[in-house]
């Protein structure tokens, strides 16, 4: 082991100005990425964006139209889906459904021609990991929906995989099981020390589920960092925009400030030269309720439990902002006045 082995991360992939065309559609623009051995990456972004497409670049389901896969060091590019040591689980998990549970979840070592003690052993330490041994001897149609996903999972859990790819494995599940099912597979991670990439276009699974996340625009990387960085600095307006919420108030930069529908607000940090077109990003929680340098009119609340979120129309902009048990009343209807602080804030250049 080299010296500087314990701070540099192990890769497990690397991705290098990879492309995809399909046709006239730029599905994947040249994208670098690399994943670290043992990391849970989400790629997160809306539809279209070349989540998938990506994945089936990674797994050898699709040919690329430019670029490398790397995988254990190894290039991987044109190597067929068989022999990349990538375990796949999909949003429909196409169990088999006249086989049970076992013998789903058993069926790729046995193809592999695997001693059958040995397929036993590691089928039942799949299942434990997945907490289904007690549903061994079950057909697919006698599980629920989460315990089907689990099958899906512990089918790509048994060989080992260097590396598993989950494109939107939770889609299907209700809410209350999809987050059951992300704590699931944060424990199975953890557990397993596998390296997982996982697709979702969901941002609160991915803030919940990610070492690291990967936020994909128009077939390019729009920024890649942990869940904390994602949030508290986004690098540009769509990025603050897709992860978590946010009132986005826009203007052009006039002498250190930002001249807005809301008047002329402070820009903490940089200073951009007049005439910049830019927005300021405020957080919910970044904005006091009661008392402030704005005004608005409150126009919706919405109870969520702890806190309740207020909707405010500051003339055309909107401010979403956040009442807790200790913010007095808050009407609809009423006038209301906010502001924040200019250092819990961000301001950001748009590229657009
Ligand atoms: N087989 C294909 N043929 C033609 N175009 C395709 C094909 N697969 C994907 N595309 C196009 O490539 C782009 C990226 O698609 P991709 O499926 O990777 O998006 P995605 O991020 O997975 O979206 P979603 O969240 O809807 O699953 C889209 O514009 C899509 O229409
Ligand atoms: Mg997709």
């Amino acid at each position: 082991m080299s010296a500087t082995s314990a701070t540099t991360p192990e890769i497990k992939l690397q991705v290098q100005s990879l492309a995809k065309l399909y046709g006239q559609t730029i599905a994947l623009d040249h994208v670098d990425l690399e994943v670290r051995k043992g990391e849970l990456l989400t790629l997160l972004g809306p539809s279209g964006s070349g989540k998938t497409t990506l994945l089936q670049l990674i797994c050898g389901l699709q040919e690329p139209s430019s670029g490398t896969v790397v995988i254990d060091g190894k290039d991987q590019t044109h190597a067929p889906v068989n022999k990349r040591d990538i375990g796949v689980v999909f949003q429909n998990y196409a169990l088999f459904p006249h086989m049970t549970v076992v013998e789903n979840v058993g069926f790729a070592l046995k193809m592999r021609g695997l001693p059958k003690v040995e397929i036993d052993t590691k089928v039942a330490k799949a299942l434990e990991t997945v907490g289904l041994t007690h549903a061994a001897g079950r057909a697919p149609s006698q599980l629920s929906g989460g315990q089907q996903q689990r099958v899906a999972l512990a089918r790509c859990l048994v060989y080992d995989p260097a590396i598993i790819l989950m494109d939107e494995p939770l889609g299907a599940l209700d809410a209350k099981l999809r987050e059951v099912m992300q704590i699931e597979i944060k424990r199975i991670h953890r557990e397993t020390g596998a390296t997982i990439i996982f697709v979702t276009h969901d941002q609160q699974e991915a803030l919940a589920l990610s070492d690291r996340i990967c936020l994909m625009n128009n077939g390019k990387i729009a920024q890649l960092g942990t869940p904390r960085q994602m949030y508290e600095e986004p690098q540009n307006l769509f990025v603050a925009d897709f992860i978590g919420v946010s009132s986005i108030i826009r203007g052009t930069v006039k002498d250190g400030a930002l001249q807005t529908t809301l008047g002329l607000l402070p820009i903490s940090g940089a200073r951009p030269s007049n005439g910049t077109n830019g927005a300021i990003v405020v957080r919910p929680e970044a904005i006091s309720l009661g008392e402030g340098f704005c005004e608005g009119r409150v126009r919706e609340t919405v109870y969520g439990g702890s806190d309740m979120r207020v909707i405010i129309d500051a003339g055309e902009q909107e401010i979403i902002a956040r009442a807790t048990a200790a913010t007095g009343d808050i009407e609809v209807g009423k006038t209301v006045r906010f502001g924040w602080a200019p250092d819990a804030v961000r301001f950001l250049i748009d590229k657009d």
